[in-house]
């Protein structure tokens, strides 16, 4: 049974209808019934299949692929030079692609679903009912070779056009919608003929993914703003496991930012799990985005709370750091809710130059940014971004700038990474010294940052009560930071931004981890880890120099 042709002649089989009961029950993902109307969007990543419906819907920007020896068959125009250069390139290397199937409307779907329905068993397993179908979308191709005798069939995998098609059409943004062996999670049999367009930059996250296409776009999330949603949930986890569950309490292990993206739209709630005990963590925070797109949280308590407005936000006296998803346009307003600072605040009168002095304890106004705001940690600029990060709370503090949205913490990033990268041929571990003349003085042109030498604890703490920002160079795994990934970096650096006299603690933003806004660490601890770094990648550290970047304003 190696084609559909010869499949379809033969009568259903017991396999058929343990087909159908996985599709019905067990698969969970694909069902006939329930079908949702997609509204228009992102259709690059729309989840076309057999429980998501395009309705009648149409793509207003076909082009006719007559120059590629297809006229008459249309595909959208996103798509149109990728596939272009995929047949140029596949020509260049002998191998000779025909378009067979590209755009098919809503009718032509319908007639030809019928056709097979009436003509064949099983047309479920390889052929889309009306408004079910990918190539709908304008964004699906099946492809052809010149051997008429494996066209919509298995065997044309090993073709040479099959075998080509499977190792590049990745490239060019096109990837294998119905892989072998998915049919419980695709709905249909192996096709591989049939390749979608997803983008290049997808299709190669798509391809190391492990996930079938389905998988990987299950309800994407086409309505949602890509930039208002974060894999910070998983990220900052370090080594707890994190699952997303479903309404019906299946249950999914969550290995990378990107599956969690892919199934953003479908989760009910996200666990994490501790994976030495299998034990749920109980202070999870639980998220998601309800339909009109606003922002729900959960505390602890298992309270739920609709976020309507950054107003509304701030108000309520969350923790910013309980939040993990939040709308792009009530994330532009976002003000920071200074809960430290409120408990601070209450002893403390507040001076002109914006600085909270009461007779001990010190608290600057100092936005936050992450090194990897948005859990990017696999981009050595981000994972190397720690004075960088600095650098940019440091010189936000310094302007009076008490917003900084993730997006612009993140391009800020690696601009200067890569600008020292340019000038100086190198952006990974920067040096106490080399931080302030290469990001400070040349890249922000800020001079008012000074280097002091053989530091302990209460000069920081001086420098604070004078109403200066200090920035330190430290050993991260001296820090023991919970939320870092162990063991922590050896050179890492960090903003300090304040210290209370009541516990003992400076109060700092450690870009380290998301949850590095406020930290705190006990004096000792944090005087005890600081330790100066060659500029370079992990340079040996031949002495423990203990040092600090004083910013003033
Ligand atoms: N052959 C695929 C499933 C379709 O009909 O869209
Ligand atoms: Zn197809």
């Amino acid at each position: 049974m190696n084609s559909i042709a010869d499949f379809l002649k033969k009568p259903q089989t017991i396999l058929f209808i343990i087909g159908l009961f996985f599709v019905f029950t067990i698969g969970g993902i694909v069902t006939y019934n329930s079908a949702a109307l997609l509204r228009e969007g992102d259709y690059i990543f729309n989840a076309v299949n057999k429980k998501h419906s395009l309705g009648q819907y149409k793509p207003d920007d076909l082009v006719e692929l007559a120059e590629l020896g297809a006229p008459g068959k249309h595909i959208r125009i996103t798509a149109y030079s990728r596939l272009k250069s995929l047949m140029e390139s596949a020509a260049d290397d002998g191998v000779n692609l025909k378009i067979l199937s590209a755009y098919r409307s809503y009718r032509e779907q319908q007639s030809l679903h019928a056709y097979y329905e009436t003509n064949y068993e099983g047309a479920d397993r390889f052929s889309a009912e009306a408004g079910h179908s990918e190539h709908q979308l304008g964004a699906a191709i099946d492809f052809g070779s010149a051997d008429q005798n494996t066209n919509l069939r298995q065997s044309f995998a090993n073709t040479a056009e099959g075998l080509w098609l499977s190792g590049n059409a990745w490239r060019y943004g096109f990837v294998l919608s119905y892989p072998d062996g998915k049919e419980d999670v695709t709905g249909y049999m192996y096709e591989p003929w049939h390749f979608r367009f997803i983008g290049v930059e997808a299709s190669d996250r798509f391809r190391t993914s492990g996930l079938s296409l389905l998988e990987y776009l299950n309800l994407a999330p086409q309505y949602f703003d890509k930039e208002s949603l974060r894999g910070e949930l998983i990220q900052v986890r370090g080594s707890v496991e994190v699952y997303f569950v479903t309404g019906n309490g299946y249950k999914r292990h969550i290995p990378s930012p990107e599956v969690f993206y892919s199934y953003r739209n479908e989760w009910d709630r996200i666990i994490f799990v501790d994976p030495d005990t299998s034990n749920e963590i109980p202070e999870t925070k639980l998220i998601r985005l309800n339909a009109d797109e606003k922002v729900f949280f959960t505390n602890e308590d298992g309270v739920k709370s609709w976020i309507s407005s950054a107003d509304e936000f701030n108000k309520s006296g969350y923790d910013w750091g309980s939040v993990s998803l939040v709308n792009k346009t009530e994330f532009d307003f976002y003000k920071i809710v200074e809960d430290e600072a409120a408990g601070l605040n209450q002893e403390s009168s507040s001076s002109a130059n914006g600085m909270n002095v009461s007779s001990e304890s010190v608290l600057l106004e100092v936005p936050f940014a992450a090194q990897a705001p948005f859990g990017n940690w696999e981009d050595p600029r981000q994972q190397n971004g720690c004075e960088e990060a600095s650098a940019i709370m440091a010189m936000k503090w310094v302007n009076r700038d008490t917003i900084l949205p993730l997006d612009s913490a993140m391009n800020s990033i690696i601009e200067i990474s890569e600008y020292e990268q340019r000038v100086y041929g190198e952006y990974r571990d920067t040096s106490a010294a080399d931080t302030i003349s290469r990001i400070f003085n040349d890249h922000f042109e800020y001079y008012k940052v000074r280097l002091a030498k053989n530091i302990r604890a209460k000069d920081i703490i001086r420098e604070l009560k004078s109403g200066n920002l200090v920035v330190v160079p430290a050993n991260g795994q001296k820090l023991k930071n919970p939320f870092f990934t162990l063991p922590g970096p050896i050179e890492h650096m960090l903003v300090i931004i304040g210290y209370d006299s009541k516990t003992g603690e400076f109060i700092t933003n450690d870009p380290g981890t998301r949850h590095g806004k406020n930290f705190r660490y006990k004096s000792q601890v944090l005087e005890d880890a600081l330790q100066d770094y060659p500029t370079g990648f992990h340079e040996p550290i031949e002495n423990i120099n203990k040092v600090m970047i004083v910013v003033e304003r």
